[in-house]
């Protein structure tokens, strides 16, 4: 088999490090591994298949000889060091948002649409695209497909880990605080995040929306290939450390009842169907984390209107929703292109 030598751009973060593990688990042909990080992570190493590996500080040399880079290492990096590693002859994953929409590079969710990896040719960059997108297209997909979906109507409530590894702690830091009746500080979010909702994701834009509540449509459409789709969103921030839970209303051009919905997801990729409220059983956060299916549950009629339905839908948003499905992109690379 081919082996392969592969970069992490941003290997020390929340999902970096994760990336990294993907890596081990999936059992990528790795044949070399680059860590790269900032001058911060100087001197730093990081454990691969048992190996201490040292840490470097990315500059514009560090991707000679790759073959594949996993970038997580912010917007602006990415924006600077994809073109220089695929001017270097790496193929690029990017992680960030800065590509996503570039209609040069694809935007792949391996369940969905596989065969959009191959768009790799024009800028040698592929995106990964936004964690809650991610998990409410391998959801809706096979539903698309089966029945066409006219509109979504999506309300996120999303893990502070999205934020990065300092939202981690600071939830952290906020509960402790409160239960020792100590005042609590906020840096990360503009509120304080533990036992409340934040309805405000990444910045505000001119039409009232969020730019997370953007990324759901235009993301969508892109992944869909299928610009027709509404999507309207509202995305919150809860205090749960792992795992984004979406409640999803759908309208479909054709009438699916419930029962089809299920024998859809019960055969989907990448989907666990949990849902059997008669046991209490639906799909939870804490149950998401720590693997890569997307859960699916409450799946109802929506009584409002001739083809609706109703979704609750959970992931681990730093594995599916970053690092798995960019390994999965990695493979899909490995396998057929590279
Ligand atoms: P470092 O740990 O050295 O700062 P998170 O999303 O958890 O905040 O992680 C961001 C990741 O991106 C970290 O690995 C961070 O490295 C890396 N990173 C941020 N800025 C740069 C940069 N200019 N060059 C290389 N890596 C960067």
């Amino acid at each position: 088999m081919k082996r392969f030598t592969v970069a992490v751009a941003g290997a020390t973060g929340a999902v970096g490090t994760q990336m990294i593990k993907c890596l081990e688990e999936r059992r990528f042909p790795v044949k070399d591994i680059r860590l790269l990080a900032s001058e911060r992570s100087r001197g730093r190493t990081l454990n691969f298949e048992h190996v201490q590996i040292p840490v470097q500080v990315m500059d514009e040399n560090s991707f000679d000889g790759v073959d594949i880079a996993i970038f997580s290492a912010g917007g602006g990096t990415s924006l600077k060091f994809s073109p220089i590693a695929a001017k270097a002859g790496a193929v690029v994953v990017d992680n960030s948002s800065a590509w996503r929409m570039d209609p040069e590079v694809p935007l792949v969710v391996p369940e969905v649409n596989p065969d959009a990896v191959a768009g790799y040719k024009q800028k040698g960059i592929i995106a990964n695209p936004n964690c809650s997108t991610i998990q409410m297209v391998v959801a809706l997909w096979p539903i698309h497909k089966a029945v066409r979906i006219k509109r979504i109507v999506v309300s996120t409530y999303q893990a502070v880990s999205g934020t990065g590894k300092k939202a981690v702690d600071e939830l952290d830091e906020q509960v402790r605080a409160m239960v020792n009746h100590i005042p609590i500080k906020n840096k990360v979010y503009p509120y304080q995040i533990a036992f409340n909702c934040l309805p405000h994701i990444d910045s505000f834009l001119e039409n009232g929306y969020t730019k997370e509540e953007m990324k759901m449509l235009n993301e969508t459409r892109k992944i869909f290939g299928d610009n027709s789709v509404g999507v309207t969103a509202t995305t919150v921030r809860v205090p749960v450390f792992y795992g984004h839970s979406e409640s999803v209303n759908i309208e479909t051009e054709k009438k699916i009842s419930v029962k089809e919905v299920r024998e859809l997801l019960a055969n989907a990729p990448g989907v666990k169907l949990v849902d059997d409220p008669s046991a209490n059983r639906y799909p939870l956060a804490l149950d998401a984390a720590g693997q890569d299916d997307t859960l699916v549950g409450r799946i109802r009629e929506d009584e409002s209107i001739p083809n609706g339905i109703n979704l609750w839908i959970v992931a681990d948003n730093i594995r599916k929703g970053a690092a798995t499905n960019a390994v999965q992109i990695a493979e899909v690379l490995a396998e057929k292109y590279l």
